[in-house]
């Protein structure tokens, strides 16, 4: 409680010299030019586990194609998907064009933090993020960069209910800046530019930062152990195995698209089946690791040549087929799964 009354005290100066720290320097970044709920949702999405600097031609080129959320809403979910790839993380673009037909089907676009809640994809940062910046509205934003600021500011150590607690400071920092005469929209987004530019996981610039005789980690001279790490993962090892049906001649090979329901639904992949007894000659094998979120994934893709008849049989087979497709092996712009791209790379050398 004397923390916060202290915090309240200093607080006003402290979030309007964020605010205007943010006004002057602050980068130029397409989505802030002109912040719309269509165009913030879609950048917060983007940028959910992907850097500024990678999410920015992407952004561009997607508002291009879906300028609003009836042309999203009025795509098939394909076009979309193949609009995100080489983003990653597809699932994104699935629930995206799943909130684009909601909200058209609404008429409206969702006017409180609660009512995005209930978009898909959305969760409790996004939807703050959206609610204060294209908004107005005093709601908190918490992600890696603000977790870093307020706990070094606050000298937040990690125990029970951290992430609670700087969900509450987040909150009540917000609100403030917003009875100050700060817009919610600048304030948050001062957060994570501060985190992003300034205050850096290593040697964080105190001699730029606009709230340094604020930062208590920084007065005991202790911003680097702040906040403290988190207790290491626990892995989960898998194993999977893909087939390459590879026809030489063409220098083709056979991919399919996971059906829906399954993890990387929608996305293309190597067949989980092997060629049929004598259908093929087996050409070696590539092992590949991959790590998705808490799964180390081990891959074992065997090559496979097709014979003449088999590729005959195949094509005919898989011509039609909306969930089979022969490609390039050159062609790497796919929409497949990360695991699938990294394969490829391998499988390529292997047969190049
Ligand atoms: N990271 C997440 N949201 C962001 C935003 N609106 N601006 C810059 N970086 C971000």
């Amino acid at each position: 409680m004397a923390r916060q009354v202290q915090v309240t005290k200093n607080g006003t100066s402290a979030v309007l010299a964020l605010a205007q720290w943010f006004e002057r320097q602050k980068r130029v970044l397409p989505w802030r030019s002109e912040p719309t709920l269509y165009r913030v949702w879609v950048s917060e999405i983007m940028l959910q586990q992907t850097q500024v600097v990678t999410v920015r031609p992407f952004f561009e080129r997607f508002m291009e194609r879906f300028p609003t959320v009836e042309a999203l809403a009025g795509a098939g979910e394909d076009a979309v998907v193949e609009a995100w790839a080489g983003l990653g993380y597809y699932s994104r673009a699935r629930n995206l064009h799943r909130g684009a037909r909601a909200i058209v089907e609404a008429g409206g676009f969702p006017q409180t933090r609660e009512a995005w809640l209930e978009v898909p994809g959305v969760g409790p940062y996004t939807a703050g993020a959206i609610a204060s910046i294209a908004l107005g509205k005093p709601e908190p934003i918490l992600d890696g960069n603000v977790e870093r600021v307020l706990s070094r500011v606050l000298m937040l150590g990690r125990g029970p209910r951290f992430k609670l607690r700087l969900w509450r400071w987040a909150g009540l920092l917000v609100r403030l800046a917003h009875r100050s005469g700060a817009s919610p929209s600048v304030f948050n987004q001062a957060l994570m530019e501060l985190g992003a530019l300034v205050c850096s996981p290593k040697s964080p610039d105190c001699a730029s930062c606009p709230v340094a005789t604020h930062c208590m980690a920084r007065q005991n001279g202790v911003q680097e152990q702040y906040p403290p790490k988190k207790p290491p993962k626990q892995w989960i090892a898998l194993e999977e195995q893909r087939h390459v049906w590879l026809d030489t001649a063409t220098r083709r090979w056979l991919i399919e698209k996971q059906p829906q329901g399954r993890w990387r639904a929608g996305l293309w992949d190597f067949l989980e089946e092997a060629p049929g007894a004598g259908m093929a000659r087996r050409l070696g094998e590539v092992v590949t690791r991959h790590v998705v979120t808490r799964h180390k994934i081990t891959r074992t893709t065997q090559i496979w040549a097709l014979s003449r008849s088999a590729c005959a049989d195949a094509l005919g087979a898989h011509a039609q087929s909306e969930s089979r497709r022969w490609v390039d092996s050159n062609d790497l712009g796919v929409a497949g799964s990360s695991a699938y791209k990294r394969t490829s790379q391998a499988v390529l050398e292997l047969v190049r």
